[in-house]
């Protein structure tokens, strides 16, 4: 249903990021995008979103289409009103506003009223119905990150791109969130393209994975073959352990170069 086809991207009209990346999303999957620092990964999810202009960046090739539809040349609003909702890098919040208000500016999208939605995604994050009349600004780090979940999954999105939802966040949270992307998946058949530095998070829930290093896709698996890769395992796993430190893993991919 959502497909890349020879994706380039280009910043500032020199800097090719996106070397011709294609990918494919099918419908009721989770499909997870691995790769180091730099290799594009939020770059791709600003183009699949219609969110590279605000970045001064460009499609100068390729396609995106979804459900056969070429959206590459839309912009963000009529993304999302197409059922293609994002939850962007670092977690933004408006944080001024109370949790509750974040999550009827995330509804005021949707096809049809707000009805039972937030409910819904109080039901989700039951959290979130604690923290309602809170100011946003002031929630945790793990909290915000469900709260701009729950912004986007308001809309009722059929397709949902997470950037990095568990980065920098305490294990018990990354568990939990990791749970609701499964639930989200299995109960309301939304689809989900996951970009993780968490590996093994990632793969542990996807269906298929793709990593993506230097603009382009280098692999392209089903997860369980990603999981028990030599590769993958030396490379995002830490010799079969889970990385502590974001920023030691983050570095010593930084050092390491692979596949190429
Ligand atoms: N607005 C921009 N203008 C110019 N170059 C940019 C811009 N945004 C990103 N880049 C460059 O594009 C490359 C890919 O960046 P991108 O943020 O897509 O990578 P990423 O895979 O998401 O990395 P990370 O894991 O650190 O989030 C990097 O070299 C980055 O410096
Ligand atoms: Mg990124």
């Amino acid at each position: 249903m959502l497909s890349v086809k020879n994706l380039e991207v280009v910043y500032n009209d020199v800097v090719l990021v996106l070397r011709g990346v294609s990918l494919n999303v099918a419908r009721g999957q989770i499909v997870a995008l691995l790769g180091a620092n730099g290799a594009g990964k939020t770059t791709l999810l600003r183009a699949l979103s219609g969110l590279l202009d605000i970045h001064d960046g460009e499609v100068t090739k390729g396609q995106v289409l979804l459900d056969e539809k070429p959206i590459e040349r839309w912009n963000a609003p009529r993304i999302v009103a197409a059922g293609l909702g994002q939850v962007l890098e670092g977690r933004r919040v408006f944080g001024e506003f109370t949790v509750e208000e974040n999550l009827r500016v995330g509804g005021h999208t949707r096809r049809g009223g707000l009805g039972e939605s937030i409910e819904e995604i109080y039901e989700l994050f039951p959290v979130l119905k604690e923290r309602r009349k809170r100011t946003a600004g002031y929630l945790s780090g793990g909290e915000q990150q469900m709260l701009a979940m729950g912004r986007a999954l308001v809309a009722q999105p059929d397709i949902v791109l997470l950037d990095e939802p568990s980065l920098g966040l305490a294990p018990r949270i990354v568990a939990q969130i990791k749970d609701i992307i499964v639930q989200i998946n299995e109960q309301r058949g939304t689809t989900v393209l996951l970009v993780e530095q968490n590996a093994m998070m990632a793969l542990s829930i996807a269906h298929h994975g793709y990593v993506m290093e230097h603009g382009k896709i280098v692999m392209d698996q089903p997860a369980e073959a990603l999981l028990q890769d030599s590769d993958i395992r030396d490379f995002y796993l830490g010799r079969g352990e889970l990385a502590t430190s974001y920023r030691d893993l983050k570095h010593y991919k930084r050092r390491k170069r692979w596949l190429s």
